[in-house]
C-alpha cells in the first residue's frame, strides 16, 4: 500500500514550482505531473503550459496537493485577501481515485487553512458539481449574476 501524503504548500509553492518536489521534499517532476493531472481530469484546465502553471502557483495564496506514493492524485488552490473575499479554484481528483474522500479532504484543508478560515465570503464556480460543494455549506446564489469579461 503506497503512502498517502497531503501537502499544504507554502505561499507560491516554491518547491513544487521550481524543483518539482513531492512528498518528503523529493524531486518527482511534480510540475509536469500537475499539468497532466489537470489535462486528464478537467475540462477547464486542459492544455495549461508548465510556464503558465508556474505563474498560477506563484500567485496563489493557498495551494494543496495530494499524493499516493510519488504520484499526484489531487489538487486545489485558493486566492484570498485574507479577510473579505476568497475564491477556490481548480479542485480536482484523478479519475482513478475519485469517491475515496480525497476531494473532501482537499476542500476541508483549503477551508481550514490560515488565510481562508478568516475570510468572510468564499466563492467558487462549478458547472456540474453543486451537490459535492453543498456538503461544505456552499449554496447556489440566485440574487447575483456571474459576469465574465470578454477578451
Ligand atoms: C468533484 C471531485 C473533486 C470530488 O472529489 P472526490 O474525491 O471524488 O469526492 P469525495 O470522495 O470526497 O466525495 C465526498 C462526497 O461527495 C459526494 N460527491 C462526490 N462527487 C459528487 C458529485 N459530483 N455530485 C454529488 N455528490 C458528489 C460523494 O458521493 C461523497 O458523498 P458521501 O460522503 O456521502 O459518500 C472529483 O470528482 C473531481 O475531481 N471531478 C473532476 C473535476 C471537477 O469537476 N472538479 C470540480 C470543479 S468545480
Amino acid at each position: 500500500m503506497k503512502d498517502i501524503s497531503l501537502i499544504i504548500h507554502s505561499k507560491g509553492a516554491i518547491g513544487l514550482r521550481f524543483l518539482g518536489l513531492g512528498p518528503n521534499l523529493k524531486p518527482t517532476n511534480g510540475l509536469n505531473k500537475l499539468q497532466k493531472l489537470l489535462e486528464r481530469n478537467t475540462f477547464w484546465a486542459k492544455s495549461r503550459t508548465n510556464s503558465d502553471l508556474k505563474k498560477c502557483l506563484a500567485n496563489s495564496d493557498v495551494i494543496i496537493s495530494l499524493w499516493v506514493g510519488n504520484e499526484i492524485v489531487g489538487f486545489g488552490r485558493a486566492l484570498t485577501d485574507g479577510i473579505y473575499r476568497g475564491v477556490l479554484w481548480d479542485i480536482v481528483i484523478d479519475k482513478n481515485h475519485q469517491g475515496k474522500g480525497f476531494g473532501t479532504l482537499i476542500v476541508n484543508n483549503l477551508l481550514s487553512s490560515k488565510k481562508i478560515k478568516n475570510t468572510k465570503k468564499l466563492y467558487l464556480m462549478t458547472t456540474n458539481k453543486k451537490n459535492f460543494y453543498s456538503q461544505f455549506n456552499f449554496e447556489e446564489v440566485t440574487s447575483q449574476d456571474l459576469m465574465i469579461r470578454k477578451i
